[in-house]
């Protein structure tokens, strides 16, 4: 599927395998705007996304590991924060707001 990533200055299109992980999508497509440091253990905030409240249920839960590092981002946490690590890329096209800082 495409996975749509979102800034205020343009949209970010990457095309990869179904579960593929949204954080490495974004490095496989030079994506501007996710790090990754932690090479995707949910160790780092700095692969935070912001997923729109109608697509949620297209990701796995929260586990407790993602939402204890979720209080470490650099931009705002909200409800809609996730970690993209932690996001495989679903069977169709997504799109995820990219936060001002990681
Ligand atoms: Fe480090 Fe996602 S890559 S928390």
């Amino acid at each position: 599927p495409k996975v749509i990533f979102r800034a205020p200055d343009g949209d970010q299109t990457v095309d990869v395998p179904p579960g593929t992980p949204l954080m490495q999508a974004a490095l496989d497509g030079d994506v501007d705007g996710i790090i990754g440091e932690c090479g995707g253990n949910a160790m780092c905030a700095t692969c935070h996304v912001y997923v729109p409240a109608g697509i949620a249920d297209d990701f796995p839960p929260i586990t407790a590991a993602e939402d204890e590092m979720l209080n470490c981002t650099t931009s705002e946490r909200r409800p809609a924060s996730r970690l993209s690590c932690q996001l495989p890329a679903p069977e169709h096209d997504v799109l995820v707001e990219l936060p001002e800082e990681q």
